[in-house]
């Protein structure tokens, strides 16, 4: 009996299993032969994402004599195994479901054959449509090449989906750590949310060869990377499946997410590693709680950031108009903040000399915040002219007289207008940079 066999279930069980049962296959890493996949997932759900990477060729020898890629193949052989496993997985699939491939280029006899472009074409020759193709930096390579060659340090990560219906959400990959100096003192361009993720995924693999001592996979997915692609493209109670799954890096991240993981994989070895995977995948779980954290860190900074710098430019508009404004007042607002786009609300005390220039200023605030710059910020804001002598003066921020976005002092200023406000955006993420 083969061993993909070992696990199937007596088909006399069969119509009194529940519906996931009657699969072959458990929860979590099984040992089974992906080139049977149509078989054993015969009778179970579809899944919504398949997560996989098939052996670069006869890179690595993980000693099965049925697995995809033996010694010395041919490419033509090996292409029609790997065509013939995306066939199948384009079979037993749901109609909006996605399917990754992570591959790297070989090299036979100093050539390079580029894998990942042969790899596309079987995928697309069995219906999935190529959606994205990410260049992976793992930042590592063996010290070592040939004539003519670099050190390979990447490999492509590719996202198929079947039809133009699939799930792709980047939320919880944007990134709350802006890419220049510039998100202090322009705020309004930085969304709260973080930055949009690039086709350029920096993610570390381990030193190669450092596994000191401990038999274990070549090249195991990253925690990191699989954690990537099941945030994108899946939710909670999704099924997910890696029918060449190694160590388990996928179901186990998966389980983890609260998707419900499988993995095939050929060799016995991997299924009793499986338990370590799943601890890495939890570790690396609750350090994204950290992350989750820095994330609304961020969020409000940047909303804090706009608010004030909302409050400076209306100051300049009005005095620019030559009306004489002592300070503009800036409070957050609880109430839900009205209009397209707008993502907080916020109450502008225009603190004024003369009490008769109210009006004016008020409309002259209006018209600046219908238009560019001021209408780009998301801020629902309420204007209220207040006479200098009803002011509040004190327990407040003031900005400095060079109008920083951040008030940073409580000495109240004369003379300039300036910016009032109990906000100070969290103060480790504001450096001492001045800007006019
Ligand atoms: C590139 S590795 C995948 C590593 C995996 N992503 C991880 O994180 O550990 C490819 C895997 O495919 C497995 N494999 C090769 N042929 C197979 C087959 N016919 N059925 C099931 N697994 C197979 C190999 O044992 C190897 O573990």
């Amino acid at each position: 009996m083969g061993p993909e066999l070992s696990v199937l279930i007596s088909r006399r069980w069969w119509p009194k299993l529940p519906v996931m049962e009657r699969s072959a296959l458990r929860r979590g890493l099984n040992i089974g032969d992906a080139l049977k996949l149509g078989d054993l997932w015969q009778g179970a759900p579809p899944p919504s994402s398949i997560i996989t990477s098939p052996p670069y060729l006869d890179m690595h020898d993980y000693g099965n004599a049925s697995q995809i890629g033996t010694r010395g193949q041919p490419f033509d052989d090996y292409l029609a195994q790997v065509a013939r496993l995306f066939g199948d997985c384009y079979r037993i699939t749901a109609d909006d479901a996605t399917f990754w491939l992570v591959a790297g280029s070989v090299r036979r006899n100093g050539r390079v054959l580029r894998i990942p472009d042969r790899l596309a074409t079987c995928a697309e020759e069995a219906g999935w449509g190529l959606r994205e193709a990410i260049t992976w930096d793992k930042q590592k390579a063996l010290p070592w090449t040939h004539h003519g060659e670099f050190r390979d340090i990447t490999e492509q990560i590719l996202l198929f989906s079947k039809t133009d219906n699939f799930r792709f959400d980047p939320t919880g990959l944007r990134s709350p750590i802006p890419n220049s100096i510039w998100w202090r003192r322009y705020p309004e361009r930085y969304s709260p949310d973080g930055s949009m993720p690039t086709n350029l995924w920096s993610i570390p693999i381990p030193t190669q060869g450092s596994w000191s001592g401990v038999r274990t996979h070549f090249c195991p997915f990253p925690e990191e990377l699989t954690y990537r692609m099941l945030a994108l493209t899946t939710v909670e109670g999704d099924i997910v499946l890696d029918p060449l799954a190694g160590v388990g890096s996928v179901p186990a991240m998966a389980n983890a997410m609260g998707r419900i993981g499988y993995g095939l994989d050929l060799t016995a070895e991997y299924v009793r590693l499986y338990d370590r995977t799943v601890q890495s995948a939890t570790r690396f779980l609750s350090r994204m709680g950290d992350d989750r954290h820095r994330r609304e860190e961020f969020k409000q900074t940047i909303i804090e950031l706009r608010l004030l710098k909302f409050a400076k430019l209306l100051g300049k508009v009005i005095s620019e108009e030559g009306i004489p404004i002592s300070w503009v007042r800036v409070t957050k607002s609880n109430r839900l903040p009205a209009g397209d786009f707008k993502i907080v609300a916020g109450d502008f005390e225009l603190v004024l000399g003369d009490d008769s220039l109210g009006d004016r200023a008020a409309s002259v605030a209006r018209s600046a915040i219908a238009k560019p710059p001021l209408s780009k910020f998301g801020i629902d804001a309420r204007l209220l002219p207040v006479r200098l002598s009803d002011a509040v003066t004190t327990g407040y921020w003031y900005a400095s007289g060079r109008f920083w976005n951040a008030p940073t002092s409580r000495r109240q200023l004369t003379g300039v207008p300036h910016v009032v406000s109990e906000l100070r955006p969290i103060p480790d993420m504001i450096d001492d940079t001045p800007y006019a």
